[in-house]
């Protein structure tokens, strides 16, 4: 049997160029309309047509011919057979192929030359998602996915780069210096603030940007790169943020924390320089001064580095000692929040961290700090006295110094809680009891494998309404 295997090109054409479709019913009337985008002249032959193709033809926006298709002209381009009729569809995929013009027989792959993919247009920029026309339905939402990634105003942005490009090529000889302007000048930081400029501000705007980086070029200085302190979420992939994936998508290099979705890491450019710095990656990384060393060493380099933290980074994240770090080496950086486990896992397990009647606020403790340390920061009088939820983070396994803290400082012993394994992936599992019960030494806790957190409140009793994740 033939395997068909397809080749991604684009064709150039110009205004001249004729393409003719065979068949008049709705599909044709979107081929038409796909081709008129581009410029062709399109010739239509078919026996009946729907109206909109005969206005087009009304208007002499295309050349309508209502009789039986007799072959091909000279001087077509491209064809597209659109037609109910096999015999037909046959007879124009033959003449195509004798006279080496490229065709589509519209749903029949074997009588292709040519598959018409998918596009995400944004002016010169054209993304193409093609599926060898096996897959039509994933390739339409993956169009609707990048339409909504890119948006429209990138046809400017690709307009200006492309103006950058010819004077970056004239100002600098150096090669290398020339593609880290370009690299900089097509960065997400750049895209991300050139989409924050009044639209009728942006080329002034961009215009600065280049004139800076050239005014930088003869001095061979480079930069630093930038390094983003970035939130993967609390494990799902879905959950990091859109700026969160573009950053780690275009990063030179990414440090990662033990909390990390592997997923998340797998679906990146193999490119791209990975550091494991969580406790489990033997003894390369093992201090924060060590990650914090080479995250600085890589900046310097002029690499844009990701740092990639679980859930949000500003939560028991470490934060400020890496951030501390980047400003007295005057890198510079910039925080893309996440979703922290402490609200992401709660909503997984169809708890809603606050709730009208049950929760008006909500702590997020650490449960790493011993409650007996007698420089404790906890407040558990405080804590105990919370009318809203209490998140507990890293104390699972201090359940039961933890349920007694809070009893003993005078919170009802039937307070339900909740504890959340692996929230948010599909091994998450969740366990149910009270305060009264955790403490209780007999108490048979199910195997919870780690990450998992404690929730301590009211809206726990909502999991039986509310449940919905992994139904
Ligand atoms: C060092 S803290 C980091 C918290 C993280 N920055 C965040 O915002 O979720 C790690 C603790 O977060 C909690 N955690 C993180 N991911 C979790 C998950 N998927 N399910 C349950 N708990 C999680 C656990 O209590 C774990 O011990």
């Amino acid at each position: 049997m033939t395997r068909y295997q397809t080749i991604p090109v684009s064709l150039n054409v110009t205004d001249n160029n004729r393409a003719l479709v065979v068949g008049g019913g709705k599909i044709a009337l979107q081929k038409i309309e796909w081709l008129k985008k581009f410029n062709m002249q399109v010739r239509v032959v078919a026996m009946t047509v729907v109206p909109p193709v005969d206005e087009l033809a009304q208007r002499g926006e295309i050349r309508l011919s209502l009789k039986p298709y007799d072959g091909l002209e000279d001087g077509i381009a491209m064809v597209i057979a659109a037609t109910g009729d096999q015999t037909v569809n046959q007879r124009v995929y033959r003449d195509a192929v004798s006279k080496g013009i490229p065709v589509n027989v519209v749903d029949v792959p074997k009588l292709c030359t040519f598959f018409v993919p998918s596009v995400v247009s944004r002016g010169r920029l054209q993304m193409t998602i093609a599926s060898n026309g096996d897959a039509p339905a994933l390739c339409r939402r993956l169009r609707r996915e990048l339409e909504a990634l890119v948006p429209p105003f990138y046809e400017h942005y690709v307009d200006l780069l492309a103006d950058a490009r010819t004077r970056v090529r004239q100002a600098v000889a150096d090669e290398s210096t020339r593609a880290s302007i370009l690299k900089h000048l097509s960065s997400e930081r750049v895209a991300t603030q050139l989409a924050s400029q009044p639209a009728m501000q942006r080329a002034a705007w961009f215009e600065n940007e280049i004139t800076h980086q050239l005014s930088l070029a003869p001095k061979k200085m480079s930069p630093p790169g930038t390094v983003y302190l970035v939130g993967a979420g609390p494990g799902d992939t879905g959950l990091i943020t859109i700026k969160g994936l573009r950053v780690l998508a275009s990063a030179d290099a990414v440090l990662f924390d033990g909390l990390v979705n592997a997923a998340l890491l797998n679906s990146i450019s193999p490119a791209i320089e990975r550091y494991d710095t969580s406790k489990r990656a033997g003894c390369a990384l093992r201090t924060q001064d060590d990650i914090n060393a080479l995250m600085v060493a890589l900046a310097l380099d002029g690499k844009t580095v990701c740092r990639l933290k679980g859930g949000d980074p500003c939560v028991f994240g470490r934060i400020t000692q890496e951030a501390r770090r980047l400003v007295e080496h005057g890198i510079p950086f910039e925080i893309v929040p996440g979703v922290s486990s402490a609200i992401g896992a709660l909503a997984y397990a169809g708890i809603p961290i606050t709730d009208r009647d049950s929760a008006s606020y909500f702590q997020v403790v650490t449960g790493h700090e011993a409650p007996e340390k007698t420089e404790s920061r906890m407040n558990w009088k405080d804590i105990a006295g919370s009318k809203g939820t209490v998140v507990f983070l890293m104390g699972v396994h201090r359940l039961r110094d933890i349920a007694s803290k809070l009893i003993e400082n005078g919170k009802p012993d039937d307070t339900p809680i909740a504890i959340i394994s692996h929230g948010t992936l599909p091994t998450q599992t969740v366990f149910e009891t009270t305060l009264a019960t955790a403490m209780d030494p007999e108490l048979q806790i199910p195997e919870m494998p780690r990450p998992a957190l404690i929730v301590v409140g009211d809206v726990v009793r909502l999991r039986k309404e509310l449940t919905w994740f992994g139904q």
